[in-house]
Order: structure tokens, then C-alpha cells, then sequence
């Protein structure tokens, strides 16, 4: 079990945070993916008791969102009310938890922008210059010549982004500054950046030196104007990061933002880690406020081995997938299949497999089987707790630790760990069951059946209990099965045995296997 000294402690609120979405386009399986992991965590904690603060949103200024609302030939604020919309229904579509939906246009976002830079000009970390230089609109990002490529006079970004010449009086962010006091919070928090091949990607562009960065423009209007230069807008990404305080309650709520910051973990996608890991840093260490404890980058999808792209036409629509495959078999393969932090690729196959193998097979049929044979032999009735035999030690063993090692491998957000080790148990459970047989105990040996079952039962609950973050519909219908009452469903209830005697309603099947044709 990874053990680790950067474990957040057991108690206490936390703040878990997406990045906020472009509006300059529908939610496709990125913004899904980085949203659901978030999710995970979120109610893995609410589980532990922890109170919670789980925040996703839209970042709705910049040239790109203005671009964007030219090209649908609407005004930027018509055009960001209705494509942030879709964002906020796929919350739903995901089964998301989040507490809160921000989005950069609201008054309180600008209040907080505001007050940021203030503090930043009043310690000096701000300054007057010009800026000359490559700038992708489609990244939102600047550029050094020796980052660019040249393909048919046409110069491009490492991301592929295609970038433009841009010359225009701007404000600047000491940030060269901060170059030291960032590899120091990189060496003291080892783990503030995962995975760890992040993290040294991140040193490796520290140490290779950092410019003072441009924080504003003034060849578009589409954003929030600089207090006392209403002819600067505020860079998008400065404004955007700034979305993590502004919900905590910054700077209108300082005991709200005394309780909730720093956030435990912000989960990005690899691409936008450099934003958050260098430059959210040092703004906030600028102003005197603490960094968040935590950047996590998860890797990209690919879908059936291509990079996903509106031009390619293979965008995966999220609202299409869970339609076609459902909710929970959608939210557990993308967490399955592919370790967090690394790229991995979609394919139709493979979630047809972990569906119908692990969830509907290992799992669901575990389930079927136990509460049938409770109904049929038990009369519907739960059997009492029961002591273990030697036969019921090794699975007892595996069960009793199943939620430490969950909850060990999601302070890592090693997602797919955890669900393995769930997996690798009801396996267990599976061959337990086989080889007690109960269904032919009725007759022999009629206690030793009601204890077998027990067991099983006991091991289910386990089960559903800690699946619950991953799995929200189905296992609330499998504890729903299993008799747990509602207020017995988190992981301190555990402990307490529920008592024998509990009538079991009839099981129904937790999984449809989904047909390779589908
Ligand atoms: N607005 C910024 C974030 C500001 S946070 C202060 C932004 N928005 S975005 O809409 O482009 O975000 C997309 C998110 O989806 C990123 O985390 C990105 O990594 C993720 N993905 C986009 N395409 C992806 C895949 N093909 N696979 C996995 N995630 C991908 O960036």
C-alpha cells in the first residue's frame, strides 16, 4: 500500500476543484474524464466523513471565447450563457456532485480578479512594460521562438497550436522573480505536482529559466479590466486561475477562505499543468496566499488509437456514450482502463469488456447469486453475524482492508489501483462461493450455510460501500438490496455489523451486459 507523507490528513474540510471549460465549444469525454476523477475523490471523502467542496465551472473571457462568439455572430455574453449551459448539463449527464458552478463572468469573479491584482500591485509584483512576441489564441498561451516549429510559413506551438505575432503595451508579472521560492515548494512538497514525470517536466522548465510574464492585453475587450486602466483586460489564465479562490471566498468571505483554502488538489489535463503548477504558484505566493497542496495532470485520450479531434470527426460526445452504455459502466471504465496520469485509448471493445466482465460478471452476478440464495434458503431474511471459520479467513482478511487500501491508493488518485483491488477481492469472493457451495448446504449442514451467506453479505457491503464514489446508481441499488439503511453507507458505519433478522427485498440484476453490436 503506498504510504506517503503528503497523505492529507484525516479530518478537516477540503476543496477539490476541476479546471473551469472553455465555452468555446460543447463538453466532449476531456472535459468528462477530468470532471469524473474529480467527482471520485469528492465523494471518497464525503464518505470519510470529510466535509467537502467540489468546484467546476466555465472560463468564459479571452480571444478565443470572443472568437468563438464572432464566429457564431452573437454577443460574447449571449454566447457564453448558452454554451455554459452545456457544461452545466453535463454535470448532471456525469452524475457529477459538485457543490458549486462558477463561471468567469459573474461579479463575484471579477471582485476577486480585482482584489488579486491589487495586492499585487501594492507589493510590487506588477509592472508597466510592452510586449512583443508569439502568442496561440487556441492555447491562450505565449510562446519563446525556440518553442515554435515552422510548417508552410505558417509557425506553431508544441501543442500544434498556431500562433500570431502580437505587439502591444501590456502589464508584467515579476515572475522571474519566483523561479527559486517555485523549485523550493517543489522540493519541499514532493508531491505537490503528480505524477512525478509531471513534476520533473515542470523543474526541468523552471530551472531552464522563467521570463516576466505578459498579464494583459489590449487588442480585445473580451475580459476583466485592469483596476485604473480600463483599457487592459486581465490575461485570460491570470483569470481564469483566479476561479479557485473567488469560490472559496476570496476576497468577500475571509472565514469561507479560511476554511476551504488551500484547495487539497486541483485536477487538470497534462496540457494546462505549466499554468498550474508554475504560474498559479507564484501569483498566489506573490499576494501572500498559500499554494494549493496539489496539481494532479492526468494523461489524453485517444479514441480507437487516434488523437481526437474536431477536424478527424472522432470527438467522443459524453451525453452519446452514457446513453448508449449507461452511467455507471461509463464513469468505471474511464477510471478502469487507463492509469491516471497516463494517455490511454478508448475503445468500444475494451469498455464492452469491463463492463461485462468485471461489473457485470465479477460483480453483478456475485451479488445475483448471494441474494438469491438469501431469499430462496433464508426466507428472505438476513443471516446473523456470523465467526469465522478457518475457510473464511483469507477472504475476511482481504475484505477488513479493502477500504484502507482504497482510500490509500485515492490519496494518490491512483483511480485504477483502487477499483482493482475491489475487483481482486469480489474475484476472491467469487472463488469463495464456488468452493463453499452453500446452495448445497441447505440440507447438511443448514448453519454453516447461513454463515457462508453471511459472510458474503458482509463481504457485498464492503463492496458497495467503498464502490460507492465511482458507482453512485448501482450501488445505492445494491446496498438498497442489501438491506444497508441509508445512514449506514459510510465508511465509519462499517464497523457496525448490521443486525440478523433484516428482511432483504428481492434481487434484481445490477448490470446489463452490453451486446458487441450495440
Ligand atoms: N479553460 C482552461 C482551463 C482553465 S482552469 C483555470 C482549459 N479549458 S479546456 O476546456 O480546454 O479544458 C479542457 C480539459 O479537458 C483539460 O483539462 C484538458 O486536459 C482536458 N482534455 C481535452 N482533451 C482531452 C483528451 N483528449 N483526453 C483527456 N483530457 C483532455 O484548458
Amino acid at each position: 500500500m503506498p504510504e506517503t507523507d503528503a497523505a492529507p490528513a484525516r479530518t478537516g474540510p477540503c476543496f477539490i476543484t476541476t479546471p473551469i471549460y472553455y465555452v468555446n465549444d460543447r463538453p466532449h469525454i476531456g472535459h468528462a474524464y477530468t470532471s469524473l476523477a474529480a467527482d471520485v475523490l469528492a465523494r471518497w471523502r464525503r464518505l470519510e466523513g470529510r466535509e467537502v467542496f467540489f468546484l467546476t465551472g466555465t472560463d468564459e473571457h479571452g480571444q478565443k471565447v470572443e472568437k468563438a462568439a464572432r464566429d457564431a455572430g452573437m454577443n460574447p455574453q449571449a454566447f457564453t450563457d448558452q454554451v455554459s449551459q452545456h457544461f452545466r448539463d453535463l454535470t448532471a449527464t456525469m452524475g457529477l456532485s459538485n457543490d458549486d458552478f462558477i463561471r468567469t463572468t459573474e461579479e463575484r469573479h471579477k471582485e476577486a480578479c480585482t482584489a488579486l491584482w491589487d495586492e499585487l500591485v501594492r507589493r510590487g509584483e506588477i509592472y508597466l512594460g510592452h510586449y512583443e512576441g508569439w502568442y496561440a489564441v487556441r492555447d491562450e498561451a505565449f510562446y519563446g521562438p525556440d518553442e515554435l516549429v515552422e510548417r508552410d510559413g505558417v509557425k506553431y506551438a508544441p501543442s500544434g497550436a498556431p500562433v500570431e505575432w502580437v505587439r502591444e503595451p501590456s502589464y508584467f508579472f515579476r515572475l522571474s522573480a519566483w523561479a527559486d521560492r517555485l523549485l523550493k515548494l517543489y522540493d519541499d512538497e514532493p508531491d505537490f505536482i503528480l505524477p512525478a514525470s509531471r513534476r520533473n517536466e515542470v523543474m526541468a522548465f523552471v530551472k531552464s529559466g522563467l521570463g516576466d510574464l505578459s498579464i494583459s492585453r489590449t487588442s480585445f475587450s473580451w475580459g476583466v479590466k485592469v483596476p485604473g486602466d480600463p483599457a487592459h483586460v486581465m490575461y485570460v489564465w491570470l483569470d481564469a486561475l483566479t476561479n479557485y479562490i473567488t469560490a472559496a471566498g476570496y476576497p468577500a468571505d475571509p472565514e469561507a477562505f479560511a476554511k476551504w483554502w488551500p484547495a487539497e488538489i486541483h485536477f487538470v489535463g497534462k496540457d494546462i499543468v505549466r499554468f498550474h503548477a508554475i504560474y498559479w504558484p507564484a501569483f498566489l505566493m506573490a499576494a501572500g496566499i498559500a499554494p494549493p497542496k496539489r496539481v494532479f495532470a492526468h494523461g489524453w485520450w485517444t479514441n480507437e488509437g487516434q488523437k481526437i479531434s474536431k477536424s478527424l470527426g472522432n470527438v467522443i460526445d459524453p451525453v452519446r456514450l452514457v446513453e448508449e452504455s449507461g452511467l455507471d459502466p461509463v464513469r468505471y471504465f474511464l477510471l478502469r482502463e487507463v492509469p491516471f496520469g497516463q494517455d490511454g485509448d478508448f475503445s468500444r471493445a475494451a469498455l464492452i469488456g469491463r463492463t461485462n466482465g468485471e461489473l457485470a460478471n465479477a460483480l453483478g452476478n456475485l451479488a445475483n447469486r448471494t441474494l438469491s440464495l438469501i431469499q430462496r434458503n433464508c426466507e428472505a431474511t438476513l443471516p446473523a453475524p456470523a465467526a469465522r471459520a478457518p475457510g473464511d479467513a483469507a477472504l475476511g482478511a482481504l475484505v477488513d482492508a479493502l477500504p484502507a487500501v482504497v482510500g490509500a491508493h485515492l490519496d494518490r488518485q491512483d483511480f485504477h489501483l483502487a477499483l482493482e483491488a475491489v475487483m481482486a477481492a469480489a474475484r476472491d469472493a467469487n472463488g469463495y462461493i464456488t468452493v463453499e457451495a452453500p446452495w448445497a448446504l441447505k440440507k447438511t449442514d443448514p448453519a454453516r450455510m447461513e454463515a457462508v451467506l453471511r459472510h458474503l453479505h458482509d463481504a457485498l457491503r464492503v463492496f458497495a460501500t467503498v464502490l460507492q464514489p465511482f458507482l453512485p446508481d448501482t450501488m445505492e441499488a445494491l446496498l438498497d438490496q442489501l438491506g444497508v439503511p441509508p445512514e449506514a453507507r459510510t465508511l465509519a458505519a462499517l464497523s457496525t455489523p448490521l443486525p440478523g433478522g433484516l428482511t432483504l427485498p428481492p434481487p434484481s440484476p445490477l448490470f446489463r451486459k452490453i451486446e458487441a453490436a450495440a
